[in-house]
């Protein structure tokens, strides 16, 4: 008979959540989106089916992004997207309450904190860890943070970039800014718009980051044409983009997000600045895809930069770690109640 899984680990992010499972590692991830009938309160979607209704719906539908800047900003909508995803990992004729560990943003409130707590219990957990988004994303991301030596794991996600310096098991140094992709995005809505008077839509803006956009200027000319709607006429109107116009779109909140990597190394003792120095910046996030947001940071921090492996994947992968073994969840976990 199938085992059933008795614990289970989320990593609530703004973009996506993914969710492992103790003994079966990373088993879902879908986009943090919920479409619920507004007149019924029902559930219609969660995931990729309801991001495909983002700005799509009609009027007694809506589509919603129910975390922002890496916080719960609509409780009701995550407790749905929550309960439908551990329903779908454990079918719930099978279901009995598991332990859930949840991945938090560092910058985050008690409030904000019991609310993912409230979230978690409510999609059937007997009890509740908090894990701390850049701890996992380390281990995930297979920085040895035991050692006495600086280690340095920047995650760009969809709604905060996070950063962090690890020595010993612990996190030395700190920052988090809520610019990162879905920024981006904005930015390039906000850009085409100013610059074009056209509108166009947060989902096509990441499509052209995604196609186009890089850190880096200079770089090759590419040419993208995209369809919004003139804001004078209100009629359709399809803009073409270069690199440059992404780039220049973005400048901002890449400098940004610079900015904040260079004040955190300029919190770090100097013994573990000097091991960075020599082992490197490790980028994870969907936000370190990025074309050349590698070599953009390396070029201004002087510091050689790393991209981990299937960097979307580093906090689900630390927070799997963390189900497999007890020890590393009891040093990283951040709630202080009950023993795990
Ligand atoms: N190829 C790409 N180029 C640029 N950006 C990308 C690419 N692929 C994904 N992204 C961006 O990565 C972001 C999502 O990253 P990720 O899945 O790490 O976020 P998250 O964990 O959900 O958010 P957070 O941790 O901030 O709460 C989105 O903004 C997405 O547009
Ligand atoms: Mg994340």
């Amino acid at each position: 008979m199938k085992s059933v899984a008795k614990e289970i680990g989320i990593d609530l992010g703004t973009s996506y959540t993914r969710i492992s499972v103790r003994g079966r590692g990373l088993v879902l991830s879908e986009p943090t989106v919920v479409a619920i009938n507004k007149v019924t309160g029902e559930i219609l979607a969660v995931g990729n089916q309801a991001k495909e209704m983002l700005g799509r719906t009609p009027d007694n539908i809506v589509a919603v992004k129910p975390l922002k800047d890496g916080i719960i900003a609509d409780f009701d909508a995550t407790r749905m997207l929550i309960q439908n995803l551990v329903y779908r990992v454990i079918p719930r004729s099978l279901f009995y309450k598991p332990k859930i560990v949840v991945t938090i943003p560092s910058a985050i409130t008690d409030v904000e904190e019991r609310a993912v707590e409230g979230v978690a219990y409510s999609s059937g957990a007997k009890a509740v860890y908090l894990m701390e988004e850049v701890m996992a994303a380390a281990i995930g991301a297979g920085l040895q943070i035991e050692r006495p030596e600086g280690s340095m794991i920047v995650d760009i996600g969809g709604g905060t970039s996070e950063i962090a310096v690890l020595s010993l098991g612990g996190i030395v140094t700190e920052n988090s800014v809520k610019v990162a992709g879905d920024k981006l995005d904005k930015d390039i809505v906000e850009y085409v718009r100013t610059n074009f008077n056209v509108l166009i839509g947060e989902t096509e803006a990441e499509e052209i980051k995604k196609q186009i956009g890089t850190a880096s200027s200079a770089m090759t000319e590419e040419k993208i044409s995209v369809k919004g709607r003139n804001l004078s006429t209100g009629l359709p109107e399809t803009v073409v983009l270069t690199t440059l116009d992404v780039n220049n779109a973005m400048k901002n909140s890449l400098d940004i997000i610079l900015k904040t990597i260079k004040a955190t190394l300029e919190n770090t003792p100097p013994e573990l600045s000097s091991d960075i120095m020599s082992r490197g910046i490790v980028l994870c996030g969907g936000g370190s895809l990025l074309k050349n947001i590698d070599r953009f940071i390396s070029e201004q921090t002087g510091i050689p930069v790393f991209i981990s492996e299937s960097p979307t994947e580093c906090v689900a992968r630390g927070v799997s770690a963390a189900l497999e073994n007890i020890e590393v969840l009891k040093k990283s976990v951040k709630t202080k109640k009950g023993i795990v």
